[in-house]
C-alpha cells in the first residue's frame, strides 16, 4: 500500500529556485574565470575567405582568440563520438559555411564586455555561396532511419473508400525557448583532468563524450549539473560551443565560461524542423477506418543530412486500419542543425492525425470521440505486439464527462460570447513508454535521514522529488528525511532526462537500492534498519543497485495516452483566439508524484498553446538569417494567453513495464494539443487551418 507515491508533494528544489540560491550552469563561481563571447557567421552558405583579427587581438583585456585558422585538433573525435554530440562537425573545423549563425570564432577577454566587445572588431570576409533555404526548393529524399511501412494496400483501399479526407498540414521550424539558455564553464587541471559546469540532461554521456573528445580517462571528467532552466531535448548532447570552450580553456589554462545568446541560440543548439505532412483517411458510412495514409517531410542541416523529425512513429498505434501506410522524407536546407525537442516527430505528427480526425469527424458528421473510440486498436500495429496498459478509451470519456463535451452543437458557428465566436475541439495525445538501466545510492545515516545520490538531472521536470518519493515509499520515511543529491558524475549513472524516460528508469532504481539496503539488515523498514545500524556502530549503511529493461519489450508495447479538451473564443474582426478553458485526461501509468506530474502536463499544454497560436522561427530567405533574435521576437505565451488547466490521471499503473509501473509524462503533454486548438477553431469559425501557428492573418 503507497503512503507516498501518488500524492501531492512539493518541489525538493523549489525554495532553492525561487529564492535564487539554486546555481545553474554559467553562476557558478571560479576563482580566475576569463569569458568567451562567440563570433558567427553572417552568411548561410559559402566560406571564410579572410578574417581580420589585429583590431580585436589589440582591444583591453583580450586574451586570445581562436578561429579555424588556430583551432586545436581533437585526436580522439570518432563517428563513435559524433552521434552523441548535436553538431557533429566539429566547432572551427574549417573555412566552410554552412549555416547562418554557425560559430566562426571565440574571443577570450577578462570581461564579459570586453569579449563581446572585440567579437564586434573581428571583420570577416566571405566567398558567399547562394544558401539553400526555401522549404520550396528543398529536394527530398528517403528517410535514412526508414520508419517507413504499409499494411494492406492503401491505394486500393482509398480508391474504393465511401468517405475520404485528403489534407496537407504544415508546421514551422519551432525553438526550445528554455529560460536558462545554453552555457558552460570549463575548468581543466594540468590539461589532464576537466570539471564542467554546465545545464545537461544526460550528465553521465556528456561525461563520456568529452573524456573521448579530449582523450582522457572518463574518471578525468567530472560533470556538475544540479538546476536546469528548461532544456526540452536542447539540452540531451554537447553542442559546438561547449566543445569550442573546453578546447579553448584548456589551450589558455584558464577556467572560461562561455554562455551562448538568445539570438545564437536560433542557430546552434538546435530547434525543431518545420514540417509538411499529408494525411488521407478512407472510413465507411458507418465511421469504420478502412485506409490511413500519413507520408511525412521535414528538413535537417548539411552538418548532418540524417536528422529526421519522426512524424508517423506513433500513427500505427492511435487507430486500427487494415490498410495503413506510413512514410517520411528529409531534405537538406542551410539552417543549423534540428534536434529533438518535445515529443520530437510526435508532436507535429499528432497535429496532423487528429487534425485530419477530426476532418473526418465533420465529413461523416459523427462525434470525434466517438470515431476514435470505435476505431480503437489493442495492438501496436506496426511492432505488431499488445499494448501492456492503454486506457485512451477512459481518456476520452473521462475527459467528456468533465468537460460537458456533448452539449456541443454538431454544427460551426453555433456559439458566440461577446462577439466573439465560441468553439470546443478535442484531440488524442500519446507518447512511447521507454526506460533505460539506471543506477543509485543510498545512504542511511545515524540521525534517521537518508541520501539519495546519482548522477541524474532536475529540469524542471520533478527528478529531485520523485527520487524522494520513491526512497520515502520504500524506507517508511518521512519523504523531509530523503536527502537527493543529483546533476553529478561522480555519483552512479542516473539515465537520460529525455524521451520522457527518467522517473521509469531511475524510480525503480532508487526504490530497488532502498529494499536491497533493508535485506541486509533484514529490516522492514528505516526504523528497524536504523537499530541494526546503532547496533552495528558503523556511521551509515549504504548500498548502491540498479534497475533495468529486461525481455518485457518483446511481449508488449509500452505507451501512454491522453485526450485533451479545449474551448477557443476567436473575435472575427480581429482574427484573434483565445484558449478559455483546457482539461486533459491523462493515462501516464502511476503518477508518483500527483503534483509534478499534473504540472508537467500543464507545462506540455502551455507549451502546445504557444505551438497552436504564436511559435514561429522564420529565416530571411535572401540571407539565410533567422529573424529571431530573442524572446520578443519568438512569442512564446503569458500568464494571459493562459486559462485554468484541468488535468487528471487514469492512474493505472502499467506493472509489465517496471515495479512500480510508472510510465513518463514530460512529453505526451504537447501531444495532440494544437490540434485541439485548430479544431475548436474550425468548430468556432468554420475555417480549418492547417498550417500552424493560428495567426491572425489565417483567419481573417
Ligand atoms: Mo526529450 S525531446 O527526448 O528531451
Amino acid at each position: 500500500m503507497s503512503k507516498v507515491i501518488g500524492t501531492s508533494v512539493n518541489r525538493h528544489e523549489g525554495r532553492a529556485k525561487v529564492t535564487g540560491t539554486a546555481t545553474y550552469g554559467a553562476e557558478h563561481q571560479i576563482p580566475g574565470l576569463v569569458y568567451g563571447y562567440l563570433i558567427v557567421a553572417t552568411i548561410a552558405n559559402g566560406s571564410i575567405r579572410k578574417m581580420e583579427l589585429k583590431e580585436a587581438q589589440d582591444s583591453a583585456g583580450v586574451l586570445a582568440i581562436f578561429t579555424h585558422e588556430n583551432m586545436p585538433a581533437f585526436p580522439k573525435a570518432n563517428e563513435g563520438t559524433s552521434f552523441h554530440i548535436g553538431e557533429p562537425r566539429l566547432p572551427l573545423a574549417d573555412d566552410r559555411i554552412h549555416y547562418g549563425g554557425q560559430i566562426i570564432g571565440l574571443v577570450v577577454a577578462d570581461t564579459l564586455e570586453r569579449a563581446c566587445h572585440a567579437a564586434s572588431l573581428v571583420k570577416v570576409e566571405y566567398e558567399t555561396e547562394t544558401p539553400t533555404i526555401d522549404r520550396q526548393q528543398a529536394s527530398f529524399q528517403k528517410s535514412p532511419r526508414d520508419a517507413s511501412f504499409e499494411q494492406g494496400n492503401v491505394a486500393d483501399a482509398l480508391a474504393t473508400a465511401p468517405v475520404k479526407i485528403s489534407a496537407t498540414y504544415t508546421t514551422p521550424r519551432q525553438l526550445h525557448a528554455m529560460m536558462e539558455p545554453h552555457a558552460i564553464i570549463a575548468q581543466w587541471h594540468d590539461r589532464n583532468s576537466l570539471t564542467v559546469c554546465e545545464p545537461t540532461q544526460w550528465v553521465f554521456l556528456q561525461q563520456r563524450t568529452y573524456a573521448t573528445l579530449f582523450g582522457i580517462p572518463v574518471e578525468e571528467v567530472r560533470v556538475i549539473s544540479p538546476y536546469i532552466g528548461g532544456g526540452f531535448g536542447a539540452k540531451a548532447s554537447p553542442w559546438p560551443h561547449a566543445i569550442l570552450c573546453i578546447a579553448a580553456a584548456r589551450e589558455i589554462n584558464r577556467p572560461l565560461k562561455v554562455v551562448v545568446s538568445r539570438q545564437q541560440m536560433t542557430a546552434i543548439v538546435g530547434h525543431r524542423s518545420p514540417t509538411e505532412q499529408t494525411i488521407e483517411l478512407g472510413a465507411n458510412q458507418s465511421g469504420q477506418l478502412i485506409a490511413i495514409a500519413h507520408a511525412a517531410k521535414s528538413y535537417t542541416s548539411p552538418v548532418n543530412p540524417k536528422y529526421v523529425e519522426n512524424c508517423i512513429g506513433v500513427t500505427p498505434t492511435m487507430y486500427a486500419a487494415p490498410n495503413l501506410r506510413v512514410e517520411q522524407e528529409i531534405a537538406v536546407v542551410n539552417v543549423g542543425m534540428p534536434t529533438f525537442m518535445r515529443a520530437p516527430g510526435e508532436n507535429p505528427g499528432m497535429y496532423a492525425l487528429e487534425s485530419a480526425m477530426d476532418e473526418l469527424a465533420w465529413a461523416l458528421q459523427i462525434d470525434p470521440i466517438e470515431l476514435r473510440l470505435k476505431n480503437a486498436t489493442t495492438e501496436h500495429q506496426r511492432k505488431k505486439l499488445p499494448f501492456s496498459s492503454k486506457h485512451f478509451a477512459e481518456c476520452l470519456k473521462l475527459g467528456a464527462e468533465q468537460f460537458r463535451w456533448y452539449d456541443r452543437p454538431m454544427q460551426t458557428k453555433a456559439i458566440s460570447r461577446d462577439d466573439k465566436l465560441v468553439g470546443w475541439g478535442m484531440a488524442g495525445a500519446t507518447f512511447p513508454a521507454i526506460r533505460m538501466g539506471a543506477s543509485a545510492t543510498v545512504r542511511l545515516l545515524l540521525d534517521g535521514t537518508a541520501q539519495v545520490l546519482t548522477s541524474a538531472n532536475d529540469m524542471g521536470t520533478g527528478s529531485y522529488t520523485v527520487v524522494a518519493i520513491a526512497a520515502a515509499e520504500t524506507l517508511d520515511l518521512p519523504v523531509d528525511k530523503i536527502k537527493v543529491e543529483i546533476g553529478d558524475s561522480r555519483f552512479p549513472n542516473g539515465g537520460l532526462a529525455g524521451a520522457s524516460m527518467m522517473t521509469a528508469s531511475l524510480a525503480p532504481a532508487v526504490a530497488n537500492a532502498c529494499q536491497l539496503l533493508l535485506q541486509e539488515v533484514n529490516a522492514k523498514n528505516a526504523t528497524e534498519a536504523l537499530i541494526a545500524l546503532r547496533e552495528s556502530g558503523r556511521p551509515f549503511l549504504e548500498i548502491t543497485a540498479s534497475s533495468q529493461p529486461g525481455e518485457e519489450g518483446k511481449q508488449w508495447a509500452f505507451q501512454s495516452w491522453g485526450a485533451h479538451f479545449c474551448e477557443v473564443e476567436v473575435d472575427e474582426l480581429l482574427g484573434r483566439v483565445q484558449v478559455k478553458r483546457w482539461i486533459s485526461v491523462m493515462d501516464v501509468g502511476r503518477a508518483m508524484n500527483a503534483k509534478a506530474a499534473a504540472s508537467q502536463i500543464r507545462g506540455g499544454v502551455i507549451m502546445g498553446i504557444g505551438e497552436a497560436l504564436m511559435e514561429e522561427c522564420l529565416h530571411d530567405l535572401n540571407l539565410g538569417l533567422p529573424v529571431i533574435k530573442d524572446l520578443a521576437t519568438y512569442h512564446i505565451p503569458v500568464h494571459a494567453d493562459i486559462p485554468r488547466i484541468e488535468v487528471s490521471f487514469v492512474g493505472k499503473p502499467d506493472l509489465n513495464f517496471n515495479p512500480l509501473g510508472v510510465r513518463g509524462c514530460g512529453e505526451i503533454a504537447i501531444t495532440g494539443v494544437s490540434a485541439a486548438i485548430a479544431n475548436a477553431v474550425y468548430h468556432a469559425t468554420g475555417k480549418r487551418i492547417r498550417d500552424l501557428p493560428i495567426t491572425a492573418d489565417k483567419l481573417l
